[in-house]
């Protein structure tokens, strides 16, 4: 296959979209932060990374509560988790703004998501300083699963598509329409996943 040479770039995409949970609702509030910079990166431990701007609300509570919850959003989620990734928890009540409950965790002080099928509580092992983004790296001390919901794989739905806030669910492309206040999925159509990004690769 003959390939193009690109500029040093984030192109690793699709990636899942992860809602984090933060703060213990006393010093910090409790708050969500989305974030497509995670993935998995140990086993044993069982550890994820996530990358945060230093910028973000979010960053202190991570930096000083040295904890967070990675929440697996499902498709009808995907206008909040694009919500929670423009509001900031600075101002706004995020879990109340789309009636979303916080729970609590087992382990850590961090809040879990109840509507996502899947939560990992973490606890920060070590913050990297890389440029733009910290990677802060928590090991997954418990893992709560909805009933019902032991495979979750049909739910890992949620994805950044490497160029733009728009939102990829598996087998449907879904569009965000913005309006003063006011977000809301406005059109999900039947492209297949596959198809979507093979548009995007032809457009570059
Ligand atoms: C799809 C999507 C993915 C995002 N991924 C990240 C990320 O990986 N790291 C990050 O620092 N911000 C990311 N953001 C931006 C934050 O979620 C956003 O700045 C948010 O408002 C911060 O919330 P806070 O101020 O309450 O912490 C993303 C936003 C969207 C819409």
């Amino acid at each position: 296959m003959e390939k193009t040479i690109w500029p040093g770039s984030t192109q690793l995409a699709p990636s899942p979209v992860v809602l984090v949970g933060t703060g213990d609702g006393r010093r910090f509030p409790w708050n969500l932060l989305t974030v497509a910079w995670a993935g998995t990166v140990c086993s044993d431990p069982p550890m994820v990374g996530i990358g945060v701007r230093k910028s973000r609300f979010s960053y202190r509570a991570l930096k000083e509560l040295r904890c967070f919850t990675v929440n697996l959003p499902t498709a009808e989620m995907a206008e909040a988790v694009d919500f929670c990734g423009v509001a900031s928890g600075a101002d706004t009540d995020k879990f109340a703004a789309r009636q979303l409950t916080a729970a609590k965790a087992n382990k850590i002080v961090a809040p879990l998501v109840a509507e996502c099928p899947l939560s990992l509580e973490c606890a920060v092992r070590q913050v990297v300083e890389l440029g733009s983004h910290d990677l802060f790296l928590g090991e997954v001390i418990a893992v709560q699963v909805g009933p019902g919901r032991d495979n979750t794989t049909e739910h890992a739905v949620v994805y950044f598509d490497g160029a733009s806030s728009v939102q990829l669910v598996t087998g449907d492309r879904v569009e965000i329409r913005k309006a003063e206040n006011d977000a809301r999925i406005v059109r999900i159509n039947q492209d297949s996943f596959l198809e979507t990004l093979r548009r995007k690769m032809s457009a570059i």
